[in-house]
């Protein structure tokens, strides 16, 4: 049950038409009324400004506050008191926070998440993708979602944070259920119990973890960030505690979502598909075209931090603010012919991952399994196609996801080499050059 239901009278320009299962399937036609009629919309329902032009939203990212966790105090005073344990761990997440905060805490993050970090798992994500492969090759058939995008990440990321890979199941839950708090704008009791409960048991867990680790290091995220320090400044138990929940979070709902977006997306062009089984250097730019064209992350928010005019619309300091990454990544002002699935897409500085500081902080791992899990369809895989059935989106309105998609194929000999590792900067790639 939610609180907030959509009414006969919500705003035809409303986000909340998303909870409409056929807005939700195909939001880019609500998008696209959005930027032309209302660029930045006041919307009655969110309480929040809706901003949908590609510069527009590089201006609320680049400008605006990043610091919109209500804390205890103010959860309290609106009769939300119990959700306090919640705003405590995300007070701490560096994705809530502006500088000079969030500079500290994430150039100490910074210092465990190198570019050799990531590199050095790049043998294991192919490990680990030939044996989630191997089963569904032999089969012929598979649920992208439940056999691949669901588990990669999630080995993926216990990988990347030094705790065993037999805990995954659990990790995989555990983001799950966070990520309803993340991308949906509509309170829900029933929810919220499950979500603390969730915190309650990530908090313990990496807790143990960083005490087990403090006498016997593992390599990973984090004993990185129990050892990480610049100038004398390290970072505090709580502080890891809720930068690990963060981070394991963000690698997985994402990083499933491109892999499930990326591959009904290639089903639904299958001369693309075609193309770059033909031409496998398209990999690196295949891969940020699915990102720009279903972004997995569809919006994120911020608050004005003084009285600004946007739009031509005057925005009031403290207001929330709505960036929605989704259409502006189909913003014809920026992209050429936006609506169209171009794998070889020039100049494709889309903003799937966001912008300026809080850009993505996973991206270059985010882009390694994209790009090893897209050449291994595209080499592994002929024939490929949809089940019969309904496309079912999951209920969550930020992050653009599907609960399954079963396809079937025929097993190809891999031909030629994989294609070569696409160099990364810290902000970015060649195609995007530093945010
Ligand atoms: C396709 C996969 C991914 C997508 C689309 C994605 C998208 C995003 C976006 C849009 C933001 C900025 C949010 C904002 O500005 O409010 C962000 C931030 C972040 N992401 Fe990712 N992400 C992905 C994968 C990952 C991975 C693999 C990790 C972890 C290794 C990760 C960890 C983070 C963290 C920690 C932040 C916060 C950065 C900060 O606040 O400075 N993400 N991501």
């Amino acid at each position: 049950m939610t609180t907030t239901t959509r009414s006969k009278s919500t705003p035809t320009l409303s986000l909340y038409q998303l909870l409409d299962p056929e807005v939700l399937a195909n939001p880019y036609p609500l998008y696209q009324r959005l930027r032309t009629e209302a660029p930045v919309y006041w919307d009655p329902y969110l309480h929040a400004w809706v901003v949908t032009r590609y510069a527009d939203v590089i201006t609320v990212l680049h400008h605006f506050s990043a610091n919109r966790t209500p804390s205890p105090e103010q959860l309290a005073a609106i009769g939300l008191a119990e959700l306090a344990p919640l705003a405590q761990v995300m007070v701490k997440q560096m994705l809530f926070m502006d500088a000079p905060d969030h500079t500290r805490l994430r150039g100490l993050a910074s210092t465990a998440f190198t570019p050799a970090r990531v590199e050095a798992l790049r043998s294991h994500i192919r490990e680990i993708l030939d044996d989630l492969l191997a089963p569904v090759l032999a089969a012929g058939r598979m649920d992208v979602i439940a056999d691949l995008a669901a588990p990669l990440p999630a080995i993926v990321t216990a990988e990347m944070m030094g705790v065993p890979t037999s805990d995954a199941d659990q990790l995989k839950e555990w983001s799950a259920d966070f990520a309803e708090v993340l991308g949906n704008f509509q309170h829900n009791p029933d929810r919220a119990a499950r979500t603390l409960k969730c915190v309650e048991e990530m908090t313990s867990y990496f807790r143990d973890a960083i005490q087990s680790q403090r006498g016997q290091p593992r390599d990973g995220l984090i004993n990185a960030l129990l050892t990480a320090e610049i100038d004398g400044d390290r970072l505090t138990e709580e502080e890891i505690i809720a930068n690990c929940i963060v981070t394991m979070v963000g690698g997985q709902e994402t990083t499933t979502n491109l892999i499930g977006n990326g591959m009904l997306t290639l089903l639904r062009h299958p001369n693309e598909l075609e193309r770059l089984r033909n031409d496998l250097t398209l990999i690196p730019s295949a891969v940020e075209e699915l990102l720009r064209y279903e972004s997995p992350s569809q919006h994120t928010a911020r608050i004005c931090p003084e009285d600004t005019e946007l739009g031509g619309q005057k925005i009031r300091k403290g207001q929330a603010v709505i960036a929605v990454m989704g259409a502006g990544n189909r913003d014809p002002e920026r992209f050429h012919d936006p609506d169209r699935l171009d794998l070889g897409r020039p100049d494709n500085r889309h903003l799937a991952f966001g912008w300026a500081s809080h850009f993505c902080f996973g991206a270059p791992l985010a882009r390694m399994e994209g790009q090893l899990v897209f050449a291994a369809i595209a080499r592994r895989m002929s024939n490929l196609k949809l089940e019969p059935g309904p496309i079912v989106w999951r209920d969550n309105l930020g992050l653009r996801g599907l609960t399954s998609l079963p396809v079937t194929f025929d097993e190809a000999k891999p031909t030629g080499p994989n294609p070569a590792p696409i160099a990364h900067t810290e902000n970015g790639c060649p195609f995007h050059g530093s945010a």
